[in-house]
């Protein structure tokens, strides 16, 4: 479990959505994928207004038809819609797709034109409202989230959900530090590089050692950090299982080290990648 700034406990280990929902061919895999993680207690689910514009979140709201209260729920406004105003427009828009009365968590997606004070204005408004619990960005970098901190109410920020996996851990220079040293969790995107990491050398390795897939391994490493929570993105059952079961494996530190040695830390700032 990882902790937010307000003392909630939410899942390490949660479910992406990005591109679900988009195929009738293979809505029932989804479907079935959706509500088998939600089963095995990966109760954090992840989603946007911008997958599938509101496709995906309509396909959550009827996978999870049935299991909602038990699920962490969490979408993003796209910075275009983040006015005070617009904001709440685009929450009561989301809230309707995902047939729910509100989010656990909203997340500007990036940053964009608007200014924060603005986002955060509506985003408060919202949560007066009882429309959001939580509320918190994605993609900020370390300047962005200074700036954020320094406004009005700009420390109620729950989470920043920014792209880290073993390949991206441009992170792990000051923008995770940063986020530790004042309670905020980071929610790792694409935490398997879209199925895209080198599968061989160091992760072959340490999979084989391990009795696991690569996926798997990767997976736990990003799990390895207290306070850092992930979210693949899985259409398959069996991926969905597989995901789950990274949760128990814990990596020693002679893997840990043959992984620096692959894919190596960060020496000095690198900008925030984004997908
Ligand atoms: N805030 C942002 O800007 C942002 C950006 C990108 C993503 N996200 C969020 O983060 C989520 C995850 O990122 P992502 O979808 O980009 O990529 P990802 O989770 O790193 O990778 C997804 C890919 O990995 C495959 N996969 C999953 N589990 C596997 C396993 N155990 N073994 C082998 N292959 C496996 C999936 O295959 P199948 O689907 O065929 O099972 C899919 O092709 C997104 O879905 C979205 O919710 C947020």
């Amino acid at each position: 479990m990882v902790t937010l700034p307000d003392g909630e406990q939410v899942p390490a280990l949660g479910l992406g959505s990005w591109g679900l929902g988009e195929n009738p061919a293979r809505r029932r895999d989804e479907i079935a994928s959706v509500r088998l993680g939600v089963e095995l207690g990966m109760t954090l689910v992840d989603t946007a207004e911008m997958y599938g514009e509101g496709l995906t979140e309509q396909f959550l709201g009827e996978a999870l038809a049935g299991l909602r209260d038990r699920v962490f729920l969490v979408s993003k406004v796209y910075p275009h819609h983040a006015s005070r105003k617009g904001v709440v427009r685009a929450c009561e828009q989301s809230l309707r797709r995902l047939g729910t009365s509100h989010l656990d968590l909203y997340l500007l997606h990036w940053r964009g034109g608007e200014p924060l004070a603005e986002t955060v204005a509506g985003f408060e408004s919202l949560r007066a409202a009882g429309k959001i619990r939580h509320w918190g960005v994605s993609n900020f970098d370390t300047g962005d989230l200074e700036e954020l901190f320094a406004l009005p109410q700009g420390q109620r920020c729950a989470v920043n959900q920014v792209l880290y996996n073993l390949s991206r851990r441009g992170p792990e220079f000051d923008l995770l530090p940063w986020m530790e040293g004042r309670g905020v969790p980071l929610m790792a995107y694409s935490p398997l590089e879209q199925a895209h990491l080198d599968q061989g050398g160091a992760l072959a390795e340490i999979a084989a050692r391990h009795g696991v897939t690569c996926w798997q391994a990767a997976l736990a490493w990003v799990l390895r950090r207290p306070g850092t929570m992930a979210i693949p993105k899985a259409a398959r059952p069996e991926h969905v299982r597989a995901n789950h079961a990274a949760r128990d494996l814990h990596l020693a530190e002679p893997d840990l080290a043959r992984l620096d040695a692959q894919f190596a830390p960060p020496r000095r700032k690198r900008p925030l990648e984004m997908l």
